[in-house]
């Protein structure tokens, strides 16, 4: 399973691609303004720091102004991933895009079918949005398994990259389901390392080795 961070700030990208656990980014135009960045020049930083794809969104509602914001998206760098909303015009502007060879993920995915639509329209990602589902009482991770078998029963290459998680819980349903990429806040990566019995083991395995008075060498 890929791990993507879901954010736009620098010092939290860094932080999480310093562990090298990292294998792409997502932003979205609220992330941007929450990172108070000029949204070229921040998007060009972020794709500096990771290989893999970076997605920036078009803000167009209209196919032909989208097909221009991408064009201009596309420059930035190798690894930008167009992201499109899943509208009609975001699909032209998908299969035009990916016809081109371009990355695109197809966003503001809330049913199978609009997943079904998003594939077909030859969209390297889909994101559909777990927590903003469970937020309006539908159940995300059902979402999430239809989309896995209905790609499964095609052969889509399409890839699910479960968005809008809100904790760890959501990350392992992911992964048992076998969606293909995980996008996360910053917390919510670091919460996956965390396990009680883990620390409490670290404390006394260290109280106990510091009553051998030995030292492990380390040049
Ligand atoms: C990812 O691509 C989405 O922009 C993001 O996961 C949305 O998350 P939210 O519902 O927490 O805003």
């Amino acid at each position: 399973m890929k791990f993507f961070v879901d954010t736009a700030d620098i010092a939290d990208i860094k932080e999480m691609a310093d562990t090298g656990l990292l294998d792409g980014v997502t932003t979205n135009p609220s992330l941007i303004a929450k990172s108070g960045r000029d949204f070229i020049e921040v998007t060009r930083e972020i794709c500096s720091i990771v290989d893999g794809p970076v997605s920036a969104e078009v803000v167009a509602l209209d196919h032909e102004t989208m097909m221009k914001e991408a064009e201009t998206l596309r420059k930035i760098a190798d690894n930008v991933c167009i992201k499109v909303p899943l509208t009609i015009d975001g699909l032209k502007t998908c299969k035009k895009l990916t016809s081109d060879g371009t990355q695109v993920n197809v966003t503001l995915c809330f049913s199978a079918n609009q997943a079904l639509l998003a594939a077909k329209a030859g969209a390297t990602f889909v994101s559909p949005f777990v927590g903003r589902h469970d937020d309006n009482g539908f159940d995300g991770m059902s979402l999430i398994e239809d989309i896995v078998t209905i790609y499964s029963n095609y052969g889509f290459e399409t890839e699910v990259l479960v968005a809008s998680i809100r904790n760890p819980v959501h990350v392992l349903q992911s992964a048992l389901i076998g969606a293909d990429v995980a996008t996360m806040p910053p917390a919510v990566i670091k919460g996956l390392f965390k396990h009680i019995l883990t620390d409490k083991g670290i404390e006394g395995f260290v109280a106990d080795w510091e009553k051998t008075g030995q030292s492990i060498p380390t040049s």
